[in-house]
């Protein structure tokens, strides 16, 4: 039977339990969230002579994947583990709710304090914590990392937030204004580099996808990008729609920046101007039949992302010009609806 040793004590795993379980089970309390080895909230170190299995490495750095990090819900060992906790990696910024902006009924603008420097990308993720019982999101940056912030103190962010009826955390985050908490990352590759000015670039998200993109394409624009900037949002609903008088200022003033909202279908909407109906991708086949040398950025459900990415890739884009930042979904109490939230 393989056993771990954490804390100075050793626990036993039983046939085909992670890490993590086996470490819950045992009454510790480790930082999760999604399971499914995506947030990097349970992240744990293994002594360097582990033998640790490579899946549970996916989506580290190579950097960090040396160093013996892990994710302990994807890890299932088959030999026995020595671990202890990330803290170089989880440390924990203070940081404090100063706003919340009412964008559709259903969508919020948060803009959050943290104490002290948090240097980040436009499009990156953080995992917000609640302090009173550790329930952990992430969600990704719309804004742009202001270098004059660090004189200040402080650093301001701006996350996007979808409020779901039952949703634990999205409600207590769109109500409580001036709320305590505690945030880790910054996280994830979905951002623009300055390597891109010269390149076209597709930005499609969904719902509040939007956010990332939003902060990209700021991050393209201060960059002094050269490239055209094709933004397309979609939704399902018109209150997936938010930000078309930011996003429509911003193409006034630039004239390589393009931008189309639409919804998914078409069915009970009606006298919606400036709208388009339909599937984003066959829109996006039809109006630009080659996407080679292209940069991409897609935000929005693992199934959406997936599929937009197959698509894409038949038009002519190199995978490794395609950058994600998926959503998940949370699975909350019957008789709600779930949550989503957005990681990279
Ligand atoms: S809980 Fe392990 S990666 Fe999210």
């Amino acid at each position: 039977m393989t056993k771990i040793t954490y804390k100075n004590q050793k626990l036993s795993l039983k046939e085909d339990q992670t890490v993590l379980n086996a470490l819950l089970e045992g009454g510790y309390s480790i930082s999760h969230a999604c399971e499914q080895g995506v947030c990097q909230s349970c992240i744990l170190k293994a002594s360097p002579s582990n033998d640790l299995p490579k899946t549970s490495q996916i989506g580290l750095k190579s950097t960090q994947q040396e160093q013996g990090y892990f994710l302990s819900c994807l890890c299932k060992p088959t030999t026995d583990l020595e671990i202890t906790d990330a803290e170089d990696l989880g440390v924990k910024f203070q940081g404090e709710i100063i706003s919340t902006l009412k964008l559709t009924p259903s969508v919020y603008a948060l803009r959050l304090k943290i104490e002290g420097d948090f240097p980040y990308k436009a499009g990156q993720y953080i995992n917000l914590i609640r302090p009173s019982d550790q329930t952990i999101r992430s969600y990704s940056l719309a804004s742009i990392y202001d270098k004059n912030s660090y004189q200040q103190k402080y650093t301001e962010i701006e996350l996007h937030i979808k409020a779901f009826p039952g949703g634990e955390m999205s409600s207590w985050l769109c109500s409580d204004i001036k709320a305590p908490t505690q945030i880790t990352g910054p996280m994830g590759d979905c951002f623009y580099s300055s390597s891109f000015k010269g390149n076209d670039l597709l930005l499609l998200g969904w719902g509040t996808g939007l956010a990332p993109l939003y902060g990209i394409l700021q991050e393209a624009l201060s960059s002094g990008h050269k490239g055209n900037i094709h933004l397309y949002h979609w939704g399902n609903e018109p209150e997936d729609l938010y930000f078309q008088k930011e996003i429509n200022i911003i193409t006034d003033q630039n004239s390589h920046v393009f931008y189309k909202a639409g919804l998914q279908c078409e069915n009970k909407i009606k006298n919606l101007k400036n709208l388009m109906f339909g599937d984003a991708c066959a829109l996006i086949q039809k109006e630009i039949p080659s996407l080679k040398d292209w940069k991409i950025f897609l935000c929005g459900s693992e199934a959406k992302v997936n599929k937009a990415r197959r698509i894409f890739y038949l038009s002519g884009a190199d995978l490794s010009d395609i950058y994600a930042d998926a959503f998940f979904t949370w699975q909350i109490p019957e008789s709600t609806p779930k949550e989503e939230k957005i990681t990279g």
